[in-house]
């Protein structure tokens, strides 16, 4: 891998925030995304660059960078334990493939939106296995998504804009159903 062709984390961070400041609806805004994460991505240090942080949902995670709304995050995905499907309030997320790889569902909520924690009727608007390189920016109202790890040593980066709530929705799609939950009473527990 060139050295022109990587970037910095902090360069990446920069790209982002400019990019972030753009309106999220358009072409340019994804391959704005996807542009910067794929230099990112040809960093071949990134699993020993950050800061260790108790993620809710993975057995593993790195904070890249962080500033008090934009983080950056390395995450282990477990083949035991599923991502549990969820959405993310008002905050933007974006996910790629760094090792390994995943089976990622996207969905949208199709019903009225009652925040009752209880019915919520989902549609599926992608079932694909991403792999190295592969980017998804979650734009509402397709944001709500679960991720399983297809094989060992898989990680992936996330990058978000925004403090997630305490207590976040997960979905059964399924069965139709949500539940508003705690979201570090998934920390440690077997799934
Ligand atoms: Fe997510």
């Amino acid at each position: 891998v060139s050295a022109e062709s990587q970037i910095s984390v902090r360069e990446y961070a920069r790209q982002l925030i400019d990019i972030l400041d753009q309106p999220r609806d358009t072409q340019k805004f994804r391959d704005g995304v996807v542009d910067a994460m794929t230099k990112l991505l040809k960093r071949p240090d990134l699993l020993v660059l950050g800061i260790d942080r108790l993620a809710n949902h993975q057995p593993w995670s790195a904070f890249l960078y962080y500033d008090g709304q934009l983080s950056v995050v390395m995450s282990r995905i477990a083949m035991s334990q599923a991502v549990p499907v969820h959405d993310h309030g008002v905050v933007w997320e974006a996910i790629a493939v760094y090792r390994g790889s995943v089976n990622h569902r996207l969905y949208r909520r199709l019903d009225d939106n009652v925040d009752d924690g209880r019915q919520a009727k989902l549609e599926l608007v992608e079932d694909a296995v991403l792999e190295f390189g592969d980017t998804r920016s979650l734009e509402p109202p397709a944001d709500i998504h679960g991720l399983q790890a297809l094989e060992e040593d898989t990680y992936i980066v996330g990058a978000h804009l925004g403090e997630f709530p305490v207590n976040r929705h997960y979905y059964q799609p399924d069965r139709g159903t949500y539940i508003i939950r705690n979201q570090q009473v998934w920390k440690g527990s077997p799934r």
